[in-house]
């Protein structure tokens, strides 16, 4: 299948790959074609993958986009990914609303009555946002067996069709389907990205990125 990826950092380039491996074609979009990081991990991941600009990413996509883009940037990035080229399709919305102008630890841009996930939703009505993987370093969204036990990952979203093929996506990353929550509506977004204020936390406190969470329920 063919995907686009909004965004060049450690988590385009880890779903990137992982997506190239089985064996979609993917072009990863920066603000400007010819990208540094994007020409080198296109080169580096082969001949199914490719890179872009933001629009040119999006358009490539026959179904599903994936937002890595900086939470503070992502609608702009989106913006330059052009309404058009996401409308109808699947945004898998990974970007955690992070503002590190004050250092660390980051506040949240939007937070409690409100998300980056249902702000990107009201800002493309046509597209099906799936809020997904926002609660987990980049590595663990596509190999999760690096965090022992059963751990888990939420999905939040309007459209079910769009949940049932993020989750379809998220089972072949080798995620076990009862470890995929639905949280429901985009508006869990909030709970979500707000979690990303215990999550930096505990990053601190480990002083490493592999943890997840557990939910034990009796
Ligand atoms: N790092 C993780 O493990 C992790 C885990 C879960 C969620 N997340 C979230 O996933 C997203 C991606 O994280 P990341 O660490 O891979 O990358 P990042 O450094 O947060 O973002 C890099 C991307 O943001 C774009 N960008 C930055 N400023 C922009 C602007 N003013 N306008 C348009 N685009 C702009 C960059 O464009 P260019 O390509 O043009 O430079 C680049 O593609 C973030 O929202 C992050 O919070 C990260």
């Amino acid at each position: 299948v063919k995907i686009g990826i909004v965004g060049t950092g450690i988590v385009g380039t880890t779903l990137g790959d992982k997506l190239v491996s089985l064996g979609h074609e993917v072009v990863m979009g920066s603000r400007s074609a010819g990208n540094e990081k994007a020409v080198a991990w296109a080169a580096a991941a082969g001949e199914r993958a490719g890179e872009g600009s933001f629009a040119d990413a999006a358009a490539f996509a026959e179904e599903v986009v994936v937002n890595a883009a900086a939470g503070s940037a992502s609608l702009e990035a989106l913006g330059q990914a052009g309404a058009a080229n996401l409308s109808g399709k699947i945004l898998i919305d990974v970007a955690n609303p992070l503002d590190f102008s004050a250092g660390f630890p980051p506040t949240l841009t939007v937070s409690n009555t409100d998300s980056l996930g249902e702000q990107i939703q009201r800002e493309f009505p046509r597209t099906k946002v799936v809020k997904a993987f926002n609660t987990m370093t980049a590595l663990v969204m596509v190999q999760p067996s690096l965090v022992p036990g059963s751990h888990v990952v939420f999905v939040a979203g309007n459209d079910a069709g769009a949940k049932t093929t993020v989750g379809g996506l998220i089972e072949s990353f080798g995620w076990q389907r009862e470890s995929i929550i639905d949280l429901g509506d985009i508006s869990a977004s909030r709970g979500l990205e707000m979690f990303l204020t215990l999550w930096v936390r505990l990053y601190a406190m480990f002083d490493r990125a592999p943890f997840n969470i557990a939910v034990p329920c009796a």
